[in-house]
Parts: C-alpha cells; structure tokens; sequence
C-alpha cells in the first residue's frame, strides 16, 4: 500500500505542472497500476497539434548526430525553462515528454508555439496546469527534429536496435 502511495504521488507530479492545487488524479490506485506497467505513459494522447508537421517519420535507432544538434540547442534556448527530469522548472521537465507526445505534436509546438497554445486544446490544458505562456523560441523546422531527437535519447532511445 505505502508504494502504491508513492507511485501515485510521483505519477501525478509527471502530469501536472503544479500539482500541489490538482489532487484529483493522486488517489486512484490503477493510476498507480497503470504507471507500474508504463502504460500511462504511452496512452495520453495521439493528437498531432497543429502546424506543418502532419507526419514525421522517425527511425527506430537513435541518430546522435541530430541528437547531439538537439543538446546544444536545448542548453541555449530550452534549459532556462526545461530540466531534464520530471521535475518542473517554469514548464513541465523533459522526461518521457516523447511518450506522452507525438513527434508531431512536439514539432509543431516548438516551431508554432502561439498558435499552439492559443488553439490546441492539450497545449491549452497545460497552459492551465503551468499559468506560463510558452515564448515563441524561434526554433527553424531542422531545430525543431534536432531537439526531438535529444529528447528521444533522454528517454532512453539508443543507438543500437532492439530487435530485427
Ligand atoms: C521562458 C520559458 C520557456 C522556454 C525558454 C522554453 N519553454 Fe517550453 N514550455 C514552457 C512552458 C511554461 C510550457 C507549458 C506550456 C504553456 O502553457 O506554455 C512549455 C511546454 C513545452 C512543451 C510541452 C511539454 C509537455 O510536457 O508536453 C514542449 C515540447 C516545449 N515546451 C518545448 C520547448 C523547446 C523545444 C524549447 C527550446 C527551444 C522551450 N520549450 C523553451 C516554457 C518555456
């Protein structure tokens, strides 16, 4: 009992930006089931935002040349805002942001990013959570894939297949 208490509270502060006003989704045991098994994560959504990116196809491996683009821009541009863990900073930390999000999703809200959260209704409910309006970064499109593939790898994609 006492872990599944835990897994909730650490399964809520991954979906809320502030989570200290939002216990709703603290208490349900199959959340915490559910977390267990990763489950909550890849089910979130498949909604692909909105903006020129309706299809991107990314390889099973990871690309550290993109991945490595991705790094230097994240420590220019995104760190300010963005750690790399659950955590939040001023906008919700990175990991496993590649599990709840399409690439396309996170594509289009890094180079559209105030259409996004002005239309967009999943970008609208993070914007409730966070009570920060993204700023517009300015990201080109090959920006925006280098950073998808940064972070692909802080979640965990490698270099090397799993299978085939
Ligand atoms: C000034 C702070 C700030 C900077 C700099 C910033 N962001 Fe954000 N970001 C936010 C906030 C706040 C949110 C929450 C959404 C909202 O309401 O705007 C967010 C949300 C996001 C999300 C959605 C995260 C999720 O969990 O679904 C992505 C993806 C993202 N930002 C990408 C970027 C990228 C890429 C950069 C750098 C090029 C960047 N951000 C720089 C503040 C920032």
């Amino acid at each position: 009992m006492k872990k599944i208490i835990i897994v909730s509270a650490i399964a809520v502060f991954m979906y809320a930006c502030n989570n200290n006003t939002d216990k709703k989704e603290t208490s349900s045991e199959t959340n915490a089931v559910d977390l267990a098994k990763q489950d909550s994560l890849k089910k979130v959504n498949d909604a692909r935002g909105i903006g020129k990116f309706t299809h991107v196809d990314i390889p099973e491996k990871l690309d550290a040349a993109l991945a490595k683009g991705g790094s230097g821009i994240y420590d220019l541009k995104c760190s300010s805002c963005h750690k790399l863990t659950v955590e939040k900073l001023v906008g919700p930390g990175w990991k496993d942001v590649t599990k709840r999000r399409t690439p396309e999703w996170i594509m289009n809200f890094a180079t559209n990013t105030d259409e996004m959260i002005t239309n967009d209704a999943q970008a609208q409910a993070m914007l409730e959570e966070c009570m920060v309006r993204m700023p517009n970064q300015n990201l080109s499109d090959d920006d925006a894939r280098k950073v998808y593939e940064f972070m692909r790898k802080n979640d965990g994609v490698k270099q090397v297949s799993i299978k085939k």
